[in-house]
């Protein structure tokens, strides 16, 4: 019984954020200061996940990715990933800042992760702990030394562009894919950082991010499947391409294929989601998996059609990213 909403689409992508603790700060994600964690006892337990990942896979779900907040944060993430890899999906991938990959990648690798995202906003150590607020660039150069190392591959990076912060490192971005094979995608900064200092002037529209690339590296662009993110390869042959995730000015929701649980068990079927059902209740209730199931559909069937950021009526989720979930 596929996950199937009310204009026609599928939902196959699962994301789970394991955790919305983060060792990190970035300035368009949380506050300066003043997080206030998710107690413990309400974050779900690697038994509960895995039982909500068979019930979706029944449902239809193919790939899934875990997040967080920073997923490493977490104790014994590895073993959670063994055990996602044992049910019947075609991917399962994370998104992470990096910072504690050295220590975890051949971990990972072992339990059956195959490839990994790591969030990267600038290649300049000053410039990456301002974003940040934290001086953690060499701990992810390190990360990302060795992953590759460990056969995570594809990697990914994901660098949120921030319109005069580290909008003039595009390029330099693109030439570090050339030298290493990495694939950079380029994300449009949207409304969901804690601060709340999102507005549109701030986001670099992706049109602009691949014309400055292009006019040093021509770029050819690469037709894929249903991948959020325009991809280009660099027209010379040169390894890793570059992409860009338009998610403000050329929103994808039309074919979005995603559904989100955040760590402490909310159901959201959108990342700007204003209602979420709550899935943890009625995993520490006893409900079968059936009820559970059921009302996973009803809540995909109820699915709007998308974000309308820009519009006057759009409104905030009052999640912040870190803890929604990328
Ligand atoms: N806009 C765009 N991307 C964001 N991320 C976090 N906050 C935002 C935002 N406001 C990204 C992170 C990470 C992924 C999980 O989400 O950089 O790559
Ligand atoms: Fe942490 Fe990711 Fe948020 Fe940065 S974007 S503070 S790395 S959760």
């Amino acid at each position: 019984m596929p996950l199937l909403d009310g204009f026609g689409r599928i939902a196959t992508d699962l994301r789970i954020s394991v955790t919305d603790r983060c060792n990190l700060r970035c300035t368009y994600c949380m506050p300066a200061e003043g997080m206030t964690w998710l107690p413990r006892a309400d974050v779900l337990t690697f038994e509960e996940i895995d039982r909500l990942v068979r019930i979706f896979v029944s449902l239809g779900v193919r790939t899934v990715r875990l997040t967080g907040g920073e997923p490493l944060a977490r104790r014994d993430v590895p073993k959670l990933v063994e055990m996602i890899a044992a049910h019947d999906i075609d991917d399962i991938s994370m998104t992470t800042n990096g910072t504690t990959l050295a220590k975890h990648a051949h971990a990972l690798r072992a339990a059956g992760l195959e490839r990994i995202n790591v969030s990267v906003d600038s290649l300049l150590r000053h410039r990456f702990a301002e974003m940040t607020r934290r001086d953690a660039l060499d701990s992810v150069i390190e990360g990302l030394t060795a992953a590759r190392d460990a056969g995570l591959w594809p990697i990914k990076l994901n660098c949120v562009v921030v319109r005069g912060t580290n909008d003039d490192e595009v390029v330099d971005f693109a030439r570090l894919a050339r030298d290493t094979g990495y694939e950079v995608r380029f994300i449009e900064f949207m409304p969901l950082d804690a601060d709340e200092s999102w507005s549109r002037a701030s986001v670099v529209p992706s049109s602009e991010v691949i014309e400055a690339i292009d006019r040093v590296f021509a770029l050819e662009r690469i037709v894929r499947g249903t991948e959020p993110a325009s991809v280009f390869r660099f027209a010379d042959g040169a390894p890793g391409s570059v992409g860009v995730i338009s998610s403000v000015t050329e929103p994808f929701c039309a074919s979005c294929d995603r559904i989100r649980i955040t760590a402490d068990g909310q159901f959201r079927t959108c990342l700007f989601a204003l209602d979420e059902i709550d899935l943890r209740a009625p995993l520490r209730d006893g409900r079968s998996d059936e009820e559970i199931a059921a009302a996973i559909a009803a809540a995909v069937e109820r699915k709007w059609a998308g974000h309308r950021i820009g519009a006057r009526s759009f409104v905030r989720p009052s999640r912040s990213m870190s803890a929604i979930g990328g």
